[in-house]
């Protein structure tokens, strides 16, 4: 059980960003794709409603796509026209009401975006090779020259440019989940030869494009950057990742949160906060520099918060911030319902059972939670 005091001093302690603004506490909810934005894109009154409800320190946006070949799901929110920012400020401001600060996760899906989708006939990644689709169909992914990952890495910028005009507060990269900017990063998809700037052969050649990415939004705009990663993959260590996230951090990033590929696991079969083991690798080799260091995956408990942001007593091993995602989409006042149990001393876990379903619901038309919704 987390007494009172702990959990107001531990969850619900303040968070100075590197630009003087406040994060009211630790939990933040972590990027989440609805699928409720318009079929253009745009974003509209289901998802301002839907956003409008949700209670965290910082609310990351479901990602949303620089580029319109970077799409990999209907229904995923565009900032990738000037049009898209009336719709994105209505965004900011229902989170802005319902206390939270205000991130745009960015993306471009790279290989894992899809032609049904895009009405593009052709999907681009670091290097040539065969991508699988959904419904057993296979792509032939084109490698994208540099002139055209210059291109894209001026589109994260121009996104978030208007994420600032719609009142954003932060940028989150999506470096995670094997799209554009982790496959330049993970030599399973990034083949490019040794003279290339981006080569898939040297740790800098494979940083280069997440590194640019930073660099280029952060002379865009002047709110801080946090990238979301994965924590290893088959290809690649977790101290690999750990050396990408000191560049991340000296090209301008304030955090770093660590994910993994397949990332919505089940905690039941794993334990809680399945990442752990290599994000504590991570955070060890960072430590030391003003990087913060967040933890995104089956955290369910009030117990295991606690843990993760004080390190289990070993102020070195704390996270800074933690995510949490499907569990905000069962509950999306979750926090508020852990600091008013907090001070009757009863705190009952999450919820959400981590089925998925609501996943497989936003395939169908909506996310919802599926387990719990009202009959
Ligand atoms: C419906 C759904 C949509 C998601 N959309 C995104 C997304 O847009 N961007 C992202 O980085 N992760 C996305 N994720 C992954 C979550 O952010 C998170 O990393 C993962 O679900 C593990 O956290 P959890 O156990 O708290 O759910 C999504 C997960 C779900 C279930």
């Amino acid at each position: 059980m987390v007494k009172q005091e702990t959990w107001e001093r531990v969850v619900l302690k303040k968070l100075e960003l590197p630009n003087g603004m406040v994060v009211p506490n630790r939990i933040m909810r972590a990027a989440t794709w609805m699928s409720q934005a318009e079929e253009n894109g745009i974003c509209g009154d289901t998802v301002i409603e839907t956003y409008g409800k949700i209670k965290a320190g910082v609310v990351v946006t479901g990602f949303q796509y620089v580029m319109h070949e970077g799409q990999a799901v209907k229904r995923m929110i565009s900032n990738s026209r000037p049009s898209d920012v009336e719709g994105l400020k209505r965004l900011v401001a229902a989170i802005h009401a319902s206390g939270g600060l205000a991130a745009a996760q960015l993306v471009h899906c790279g290989s894992r975006s899809l032609p049904r989708v895009t009405g593009i006939d052709a999907v681009f990644g670091p290097s040539e090779m065969d991508a699988p689709q959904p419904k057993g169909d296979v792509v032939r992914v084109k490698a994208m020259t540099v002139e055209h990952i210059e291109r894209v890495t001026q589109a994260y910028a121009n996104a978030a440019k208007r994420a600032v005009e719609a009142g954003f507060d932060l940028i989150e990269l999506h470096g995670a989940h094997n799209y554009g900017l982790w496959q330049f990063f993970d030599p399973s998809f990034n083949k490019r030869p040794v003279d290339d700037p981006f080569t898939g052969l040297t740790i800098e050649g494979r940083c280069k494009a997440m590194v640019d990415a930073v660099i280029a939004v952060r002379r865009a705009v002047d709110i801080p950057i946090q990238v979301k990663v994965n924590s290893s993959s088959d290809t690649v260590s977790s101290k690999e990742v750990g050396e990408l996230a000191k560049k991340l951090a000296e090209a301008g990033a304030y955090c770093i949160i660590i994910s993994g590929p397949n990332p919505s696991r089940n905690p039941k079969d794993e334990g809680e906060a399945y990442f752990f083991d290599d994000a504590t690798v991570i955070q060890s080799i960072v430590r030391g520099s003003e990087v913060l260091v967040g933890l995104v995956g089956g955290i369910r408990s009030p117990e295991t918060v606690v843990r993760l942001l004080t390190g289990d007593g070993n102020s070195q091993a704390a996270f800074d911030v933690v995510q949490l995602s499907r569990p905000l989409i069962s509950e999306p006042a979750l926090l508020s319902r852990w600091t008013e149990e907090a001070k009757i001393g009863n705190q009952e876990p999450a919820r959400c059972i981590s089925c998925n379903h609501c996943l497989a619901a936003g395939l169908k038309g909506k996310v919802r939670c599926v387990q719990f919704e009202e009959k």
